[in-house]
């Protein structure tokens, strides 16, 4: 029975992950701080939490480990541009940290699973191949290049090492996003049934689902090596390759209440579209559109089960911990808040 470490596990493509790693027969070391709460990820025997920093890892954690999947990250472009240094020191240097350990620990495969964001903005014509120029703008997508140039020197016929640019994710998961396209317009239909889409709307934009994008990784754990070995692959589908004026009717009309898009901003002409031809020659195709993610996100919402909280915002949630980090500091004494150790009895005692 294979070992996969998944960093990042607690995350909102980790805890898709890890259960569907979980019944496809893989035992799995689920390595997080768990920022979102560990009990995301249900109990199961053949899974290990490992509370932990990535930015900390040691030769121990890649004990019997067959393969990586490095998912973690400060995972978007407004908390990579305030919290920079560290995005740079776990984007990118834990990354490739994580990746000269599994190689000298005997690990057989590195998932990378990188972003479509680094082909940044380009002209109207181009549809970004693998070998298309990379475009990083932003901190975010800057430190998940220099992962990509210090991971994959790493590769060789021991060591299979692949990048996955992922397209903008959607969908539910356990551990919530409701700062991603798709999510966050759902969420806005079906709560107030208002759309907010930036002008024109003619720009593009590549999604994936996020069971998709999973899969996607565990497809990577089984693909043939000489197939895949020191290679980047897009990760998505032209059917989910969306102008947003489109994409905004089509969530309307699939949230059950009478929705308007309301237009705000000036015309946004950042626009993106990504050739995904490399991955589905090899067999691997995205199963579903932005319908099958409106709809299960909906039906959460209908159920009770989702809310859009702090923590299904990134940026906030990490905003919020630091906050409370700090008043924590400021009123707890001897690391409690009520209780107080008893100081007289331990003096007795001594
Ligand atoms: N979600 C998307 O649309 C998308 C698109 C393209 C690429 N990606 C990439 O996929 C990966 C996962 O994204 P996500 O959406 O699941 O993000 P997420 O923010 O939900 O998950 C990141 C996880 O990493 C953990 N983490 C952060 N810093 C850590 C540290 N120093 N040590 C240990 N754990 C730490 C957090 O607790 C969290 O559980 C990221 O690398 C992201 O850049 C995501």
């Amino acid at each position: 029975m294979e070992r996969v470490l998944v960093t990042g596990a607690g995350g909102y493509i980790g805890t898709t992950l890890v259960p569907m790693l979980l019944a496809q027969g893989y035992q799995v070391r689920a390595l997080d701080r768990f920022f979102f709460g560990a009990e995301l990820l249900a109990p199961h025997a053949r899974l290990e939490l490992v509370k932990a920093d990535s930015r900390r890892l040691e030769a121990h954690h890649f004990k019997g480990v067959d393969h990586v999947i490095d998912l973690v990250a400060i995972s978007n472009d407004p908390s990579g541009e305030l919290f920079q240094d560290a995005t740079y020191a776990i984007n990118h240097e834990s990354r490739v940290h994580c990746a000269r350990l599994a190689k000298m620990a005997g690990v057989k495969r590195y998932v990378l699973p990188s972003s479509c964001s680094l082909y940044g903005f380009q002209p109207e014509d181009v549809i970004c191949a693998e070998d298309h120029a990379t475009n990083p703008l932003t901190t975010y997508a800057r430190a998940n290049e220099m992962a990509e140039h210090g991971v994959l020197p790493l590769a060789d016929e021991r060591f299979c090492v692949v990048v996955l640019r992922q397209a903008t994710v959607y969908g539910y998961s356990p551990r919530m996003r409701f700062d991603l396209a798709i999510n966050g317009m759902t969420l806005g239909a079906w709560q107030t049934g208002t759309l907010p889409l930036m002008r024109d709307g003619t720009q593009w934009r590549p999604m994936v689902h996020v069971r998709d994008t999973a899969a996607a990784q565990i497809f990577m754990l089984e693909a043939p090596a000489a197939s895949i070995n020191g290679q980047i692959f897009n990760v998505g589908s032209d059917a989910n390759n969306y102008q947003l004026g489109p994409l905004a009717e089509r969530i309307a009309a699939a949230v059950p209440r009478d929705v308007a898009v309301e237009w705000y901003g000036a015309a946004d002409h950042r626009s993106y579209r990504v050739a995904f031809a490399k991955i589905e020659k090899l067999g691997w195709h995205a199963q579903r559109v932005a319908e099958d993610g409106v709809a299960e996100i909906v039906a959460k919402l209908v159920d009770g089960s989702l809310e859009k909280s702090t923590k299904t915002i990134t940026l906030d949630w990490y905003q919020e911990l630091i906050k409370w980090q700090r008043i924590i500091h400021e009123v707890e004494l001897d690391g409690t808040i009520f209780d107080l150790p008893d100081h007289r009895s331990k003096a007795a005692s001594g």
